[in-house]
């Protein structure tokens, strides 16, 4: 488990500064595509059209026009007043506004003032933000289920330890040993590192899954985002331009993120979780 402190501000001041690229951070090549495909599923699987859903660390709001296609209200949320205006005006371009009720700049840490108990029939929690609040993953947890109706599901994401150094290696194999191994004893990429400037706890699966259940959530489905697609960069946009060989491959892809022995190799890990019926 993390033992960094969570600083809101760091959070806020980055996603502030990254502006726009989190809109387009899924075009950017074909594996990000993979990955936009394979967190969409799992949304057309547990949702039905005209649910209230807490969509919470929005960002820019690729999911929020995921959610609107599929006929969802959206409570639109995250710690990040640029990423939030960001949101509004991606929904005002692309024509998906009338399908949110609110924008709110909140601190998934702290709901309380902002939404009632059992307010939403789900909660979508993609893109790492239990990865950002490092110490306090459990509190967020406990709220998300608060807000949600009994028996609601949660979405959730974090980076994945293992599958960053999968998708990474050649510069991962660049820095110092001694620093390589204190990272992946801790899961921590943090400042006094000094080797990035992104802050976050790195999960391994069964850590992830331990989170989850110590939090009382059960778990629908646990997946890595990808696995059979990372590191195929060049190869992936041949086969991004003829059809059924890209339908194929995200056939696969689905199953294969799925499978036990390929969760820790995606560079993020899903999971599909409820509340418990009470
Ligand atoms: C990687 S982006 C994900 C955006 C979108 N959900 C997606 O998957 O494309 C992470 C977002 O979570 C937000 N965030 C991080 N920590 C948060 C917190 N404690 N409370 C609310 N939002 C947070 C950030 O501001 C950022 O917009």
């Amino acid at each position: 488990m993390a033992t960094i402190k969570y600083d809101p501000q760091w959070v806020r001041d980055f996603y502030d500064a990254y502006g726009m690229q989190e809109w387009e951070r899924f075009d950017r090549h074909p594996m990000l595509r993979i990955a936009f495909a394979i967190h969409q599923h799992y949304l057309r699987q547990y949702l039905q059209p005209g649910q209230h859903i807490l969509e919470i660390g929005a960002g820019a709001g690729r999911f929020t026009q995921v959610l609107a296609e599929m006929g969802m209200r959206v409570t639109v949320a995250d710690i990040s007043p640029i990423q939030l205006a960001l949101n509004r005006q991606q929904a005002d371009t692309h024509g998906f506004a009338s399908a949110v009720d609110q924008w709110v700049e909140c601190d998934a840490c702290d709901l309380r003032g902002q939404f009632a108990d059992k307010a939403f029939d789900a909660v979508v929690a993609y893109g790492g933000l239990l990865s950002y609040v490092f110490d306090q993953a459990g509190l967020v947890l406990t709220e998300l289920q608060r807000v949600v109706m009994p028996g609601g599901p949660i979405f959730l994401e974090v980076m994945s330890l293992w599958g960053a150094i999968h998708c990474y290696l050649p510069p991962v194999l660049s820095i110092d040993p001694a620093v390589n191994r204190q990272i992946v004893a801790r899961g921590d990429l943090d400042r006094e590192l000094a080797i990035s400037t992104h802050y976050c706890h790195m999960y391994r699966a069964k850590e992830f899954r331990q989170l989850i259940e110590e939090c009382g959530l059960t778990i629908e489905v646990m997946s890595a985002s990808n696995a059979l697609s990372t590191n195929w960069e060049e190869q992936l946009r041949t086969i991004h331009e003829d059809s059924p060989a890209w339908q194929h491959l995200l056939e696969m892809e689905l199953e294969a993120c799925r499978e036990p022995g390929c969760l820790d190799m995606g560079t993020h890990l899903i999971a599909v979780c409820r509340r418990s019926t009470t």
